[in-house]
């Protein structure tokens, strides 16, 4: 059973992943390479606090199963599972698996938050890559249960099936991918919405604000209990989704989006700035975050109610 921990970067993600597991009674040992983010990550456990001891019924936070280590060696020291959170780029994360695979146990699992590059191009001077993988989270971590599991061409069964275990007891939902493709899947289908939202902006359609209203106010509801699959199986009427392809089938054709992206020049860029400030009406992102995570405790609580009826 996975006990102890080591999330090695220790930003936005990282810093969800240790929540989650010191939740879930994990031993927590965290490593980053700007030593001072210790302190900014400890006022980050105490405001998330709150939200997840109500969406898990917990008690107490033990501070006392986490520590910040000083170096990689000493985090990665005896540790059964390792969580990369490091900074989106293919050299920062080969350079850094190598290392991880050399002080860590030959047998710990190693697991990489990425969005959306390769595994198997991650781990490629990774030693023992057979226990590596792809463990792509949902920001924020200590509230989304998803969790996209993506083995890379040497990744072997057993430690999947062991990182899928890991998951579940940290109460995540995790997706097995049959096998690695950029982007994996929901990287995949958020990249295809930005991309027309921009072309949207960038021709002067509509703002920001009203793009995202136009998610908010419909999709977006419904795409909480059910995605683009049985959302549109029900816009087909009692023929669900055969009548659905019959009526919008032949809009495929039609050039309703764009999908290659838009140059992100400097004028495009400053729209997508200017309109989220606007959107964000002063409020800072730490404001934004309590609204969103006091939102997500009574959504994920209330979903309960009605997944199993659809999942099941
Ligand atoms: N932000 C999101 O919404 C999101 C969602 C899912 C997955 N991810 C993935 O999670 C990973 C981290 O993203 P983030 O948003 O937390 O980034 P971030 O910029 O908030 O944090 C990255 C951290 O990594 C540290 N770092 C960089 N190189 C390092 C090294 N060699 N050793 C130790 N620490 C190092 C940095 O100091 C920084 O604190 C990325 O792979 C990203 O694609 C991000």
């Amino acid at each position: 059973m996975i006990k102890k921990v080591a999330i090695i970067g220790a930003g936005v993600i990282g810093a969800g992943w240790i929540v989650r597991c010191l939740a879930h009674n994990k031993k927590v040992i965290a490593f980053d390479k700007d030593i001072k983010l210790k302190k900014k990550l400890l006022s980050e456990i105490k405001r998330t606090w709150p939200y997840v001891k109500k969406l898990f019924n917990k008690k107490k936070l033990n501070l006392k199963n986490f520590k910040f280590a000083t170096s990689i060696k000493e985090a990665l020291k005896d540790v059964d599972f390792i969580q990369e959170c490091v900074t989106e780029n293919y050299k920062i994360k080969i350079n850094l698996m190598s290392i991880i695979g050399k002080y860590s146990r030959a047998n710990a699992i190693i697991s990489s938050s990425s969005s959306g590059l390769l595994p198997t191009k991650i781990y490629s001077k990774c030693k023992n890559p057979e226990r590596t993988m792809i463990g792509h989270p949902f920001n924020p971590v200590y509230m989304c249960p998803g969790v996209e599991i993506v083995p890379g061409k040497k990744t072997k069964k057993k430690f999947l099936n062991e990182t899928n275990k890991f998951y579940k007891s940290i109460s995540m939902n995790p997706i097995m991918v049959k096998k690695e493709l950029s982007g994996y899947l929901s990287t995949r289908l958020q990249e295809a919405l930005w991309r027309e939202a921009l072309h949207i902006v960038n021709e002067g359609y509509a703002s920001t604000k009203d793009l995202d209203r136009s998610i908010e106010d419909g999709p977006g509801l419904r795409w909480s209990l059910m995605g683009a699959f049985l959302t549109f199986h029900m816009a087909g009427g009692k023929a669900g989704m055969k009548h659905m392809l019959r009526q919008f089938g032949p809009a495929l054709k039609l050039p309703w989006t764009k999908l290659k992206a838009p140059k992100l020049t400097k004028k495009l860029s400053s729209k997508v700035i200017k309109g989220t400030g606007h959107q964000a009406k002063g409020k800072s992102v730490a404001l934004l975050s309590n609204i969103r995570d006091k939102y997500l405790v009574n959504l994920l609580k209330m979903r309960k109610k009605y997944e199993n009826k659809i999942r099941n």
